[in-house]
């Protein structure tokens, strides 16, 4: 079963909002895929998922930096893979042994091959449906996955 949420986001503070409850959520292994156009409000939602998480301080857009870390409650590592130019670079990010440590969020995952990334995931997917509006979709399969979504729903 795949378990699906939908969301229309009317602002980047709503957006931010959805981050936080999710980060709430969230605890060390779990990795959480985001998916849309440039300037579609991953970066948003990261800010939230770190506040979720316990962490006090900015979060900054990556895409010069692959990688930014955050102390929280839980470690937070963003990466943001827009800039991604070889498939060795993401090898050297090492995904898999940083979401073991603690959680893990991807902007434009598909830059890097499918099977680089963790199985086991939440996807976010944010369409620009209007100058402050959003639709964000979250899916996932998996216990646990289905377990975060269903809370979320509550
Ligand atoms: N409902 C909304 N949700 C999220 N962001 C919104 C919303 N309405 C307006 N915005 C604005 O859209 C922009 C989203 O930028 P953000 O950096 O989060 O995009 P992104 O998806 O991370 O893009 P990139 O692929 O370039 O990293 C911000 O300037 C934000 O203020
Ligand atoms: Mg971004």
């Amino acid at each position: 079963m795949t378990a699906v949420l939908t969301f229309a986001s009317k602002s980047a503070e709503e957006t931010r909002r959805l981050g936080e409850g999710i980060g709430a959520l969230l605890r060390e292994g779990d990795v959480v895929l985001l998916s849309g156009e440039l300037g579609a409000g991953k970066t948003v939602f990261v800010q939230g998922m770190a506040r979720g998480l316990g962490f006090e301080g900015s979060v900054s857009s990556k895409s010069f930096v692959l990688l930014g870390e955050y102390a929280g409650r839980v470690k937070l590592y963003h990466a943001d893979l827009y800039r991604l130019e070889a498939a060795e670079e993401v090898a050297e990010l090492a995904l898999d042994e940083l979401s073991a440590d603690g959680v893990l969020v991807v902007e434009w995952p598909e830059r890097a091959g499918e099977d680089v990334l963790p199985k086991e995931h939440v996807r976010v997917e944010f369409e620009v449906t209007g100058e402050e509006e959003r639709a964000v979709r979250i899916s996932g399969v998996g216990e646990r996955i289905e377990d975060i979504i269903g809370r979320l729903s509550d």
